[in-house]
């Protein structure tokens, strides 16, 4: 299987995805793309090997399906089986997601359905609830509210800021996402349920 993965910073979820593609793992990484020139990810993919390009969103003023026409190019010239959004942080129209129809996946730092958007760890905290985590799921039309694939779940601590769970968390995103990835591109459909080691 061709994954794809576009990203929007340092792509760390990026990195895991691409390096857990070996030996006899079903997938292998083709390209990356990104909205954002800058972003640290697109240096990263390329050390390890992978071709990465980048489409700047600001350079298409709002026009969402602009910017996506621009970004699906280079994109589809890979043709991909799979694509994986990590660390994405642009809502993509229906058009774009219907596309990439049961075969798009995000990560989302969250126990989806709680905590859909932005700032969920801030959140999380000021619900006070005991845990957090993050979940990958299929993408749909509606933000964030996908079939879940697998969940990671990570204890609160009651000193926790958003930045300390916020970390804490992504430890195991890393672990959480090449493992959803792998079963899926298996053809593997049952759900990857993980607890923090
Ligand atoms: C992280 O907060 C992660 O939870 C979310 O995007 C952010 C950056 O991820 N998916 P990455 O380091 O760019 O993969």
């Amino acid at each position: 299987k061709r994954v794809a993965i576009l990203i929007s910073g340092g792509g760390s979820n990026m990195v895991r995805l691409i390096e857990s593609m070996t030996g006899d793992h079903p997938a292998r990484p083709v390209i990356v793309g990104s909205n954002d020139p800058q972003a640290g990810g697109l240096e990263k993919a390329r050390a390890l090997g992978v071709p990465a390009f980048a489409v700047d969103h600001r350079a298409y003023k709002g026009d969402r399906v602009a910017f996506e026409a621009a970004l699906l190019e280079p994109l589809l010239a890979a043709e991909p089986d799979i694509l994986c959004l990590a660390g994405f942080m642009r809502v993509l129209t229906p058009g774009f997601v219907a596309r990439f129809k049961g075969r798009m996946l995000n990560i989302h730092p969250s126990l989806l359905p709680k905590y859909p958007g932005l700032h969920t760890h801030q959140r999380a905290l000021e619900a006070g609830d005991a845990e957090a985590g993050a979940t990958v799921h299929l993408v749909t039309p509606e933000l964030d509210a996908g079939p879940v694939l697998g969940q990671v779940r990570v204890p609160v601590m009651p000193d926790d800021t958003a930045e300390t769970l916020a970390a804490r968390v992504l430890v195991e995103e890393h672990r959480l996402y090449p493992a959803v990835l792998r079963r899926f591109a298996a053809g593997d459909p049952r759900p990857v349920m993980l607890d923090r080691r």
